[in-house]
């Protein structure tokens, strides 16, 4: 049976990876090192021209995260991976390498607060523009294309809003105008989405989040459909920019990622659970989830995810005062900004995450007063179902 024909929850244990090449040794070795040593002076010449293929330095290459890049790009279905230090650091990697100065970014409506951030640098100092758009038919996207649009970016689900983006109209899109696609795919992981498969150019992963689903390690991921971009971005603004991942941290992930599926489908389940209760509640006002039927964008969920997910936002009746008594009234659910951890967390996206959104783009975005974000850890939902009961009648 050759690897390509495994299916993923075999992929993400054994993906790339040889035993007998290291003493048998079950687990992948952590090469803690920063840089490998040549056999002759001769040998380093030779590696540093590419005549031999080899290690020189750990930010150019380390096996530990070259282990971590083959096996993330057997699960997206991509040609290369790069594995950085943050979500953030391979972000701004494949903005910085799709666009120059004048070009234009089409962006969903909502984005992770940060990316805004790096947005508007981007803007101030290169007068690279942006604009932010629902993207759920064709038509909306294709009246917003303007010459200098180089790229469309797009979260889906968005954060916190969890509205959709129709990710096969946006390749529709693209390919009519030549545009590359970016799909940051932090909320869904490659277990519940792959928009490589519906035509993207590039995936992107807060790899802090579901991928490590541990909440001990900040990393990103990129991985892209050509295997010669993807070597250029690493030998251009990987290397020069330097926002590499340590070994260490790469190997946790590669720890990590091997209970993806089944973690991704307990997450599923739970918020499952919770959403049934949350429905129960007079306290809440709206709940936002993509496989709810309710969902306004609940067909595109179906089509292109294959399942919901971990992630719930709900509205609280009342305004900010009343979601930050709720926060507070709860006892086993942490308040905390991140996602994807075996702990429940919850945050209040309008103070903590999307706080340095200026307010008229914040409600734009849907992003309200009375909106709570809850990411559904691992733990028994009647456990979680009672903490959040308790903090709803404790007033
Ligand atoms: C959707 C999304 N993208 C990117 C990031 C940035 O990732 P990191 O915090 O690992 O830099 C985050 C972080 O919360 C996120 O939620």
């Amino acid at each position: 049976m050759t690897e390509k024909s495994l299916h993923e929850d075999t992929i993400v244990v054994h993906d790339g990876y040889d035993a007998s090449l290291h003493h048998g040794s079950l687990t992948v070795p952590l090469y803690q090192t920063s840089t490998y040593s040549f056999e002759n002076a001769e040998q380093g010449e030779r590696r540093f021209s590419g005549d031999e293929d080899g290690l020189i330095y750990s930010r150019l290459g380390n096996p530990t995260v070259q282990l971590l890049e083959s096996r993330m790009a057997a699960l997206e279905k991509g040609q290369g991976a790069l594995a950085f230090g943050s979500g953030m650091a391979a972000v701004s990697a494949v903005l910085v390498h799709l666009t120059k100065a004048g070009d234009d970014v089409l962006c969903s409506r909502g984005i992770y607060g940060c990316t805004f951030g790096l947005l508007g640098i981007m803007e101030e100092k290169y007068k690279i523009t942006h604009r932010f758009i629902r993207m759920t038919t064709e038509e909306e996207i294709e009246r917003a294309i303007k010459p200098e649009t180089v790229c469309i970016y797009v979260e889906t689900p968005i954060n916190p809003t969890m509205e959709l983006v129709n990710l096969q109209a946006v390749v529709n899109v693209a390919k009519r105008h030549n545009l590359r696609v970016v799909v940051d795919n932090t909320f869904s992981s490659p277990y519940l989405q792959k928009p490589l498969e519906i035509g993207a150019d590039f995936v992107l992963h807060s790899a802090t989040k579901y991928i490590n689903g541990h909440g001990d390690v900040i990393a990103g991921l990129l991985v892209g459909n050509d295997a010669d971009e993807m070597q250029t971005i690493r030998m251009s603004i990987q290397k020069d920019y330097g926002g590499i991942i340590s070994p260490f941290d790469a190997w946790l992930l590669i720890r990590g990622l091997k209970t993806l599926p089944i973690r991704m489908e307990r997450h599923t389940s739970n918020a499952e659970k919770l959403i049934a209760f949350l429905k129960t509640r007079a306290e809440v006002d709206q709940i936002f989830y993509p496989y709810d039927e309710n969902h306004p964008e609940y067909a595109i969920a179906k089509a292109q995810m294959r399942a919901g997910g971990g992630l719930i936002s709900f509205t609280i009746k009342g305004g900010k005062e009343q979601a930050r008594q709720f926060l507070n009234r709860l006892s086993l659910i942490k308040i905390a900004v991140s996602l994807g951890d075996a702990e429940t967390l919850i945050q209040h996206p309008a103070t903590m995450t999307h706080s340095s959104v200026p307010e008229e783009e914040r409600l734009q975005m849907g992003i309200t007063d009375s909106l709570i974000r809850l990411s559904v850890g691992l733990e028994h939902a009647d456990d979680l179902i009672a903490d959040l009961a308790q903090a709803f009648e404790n007033k």
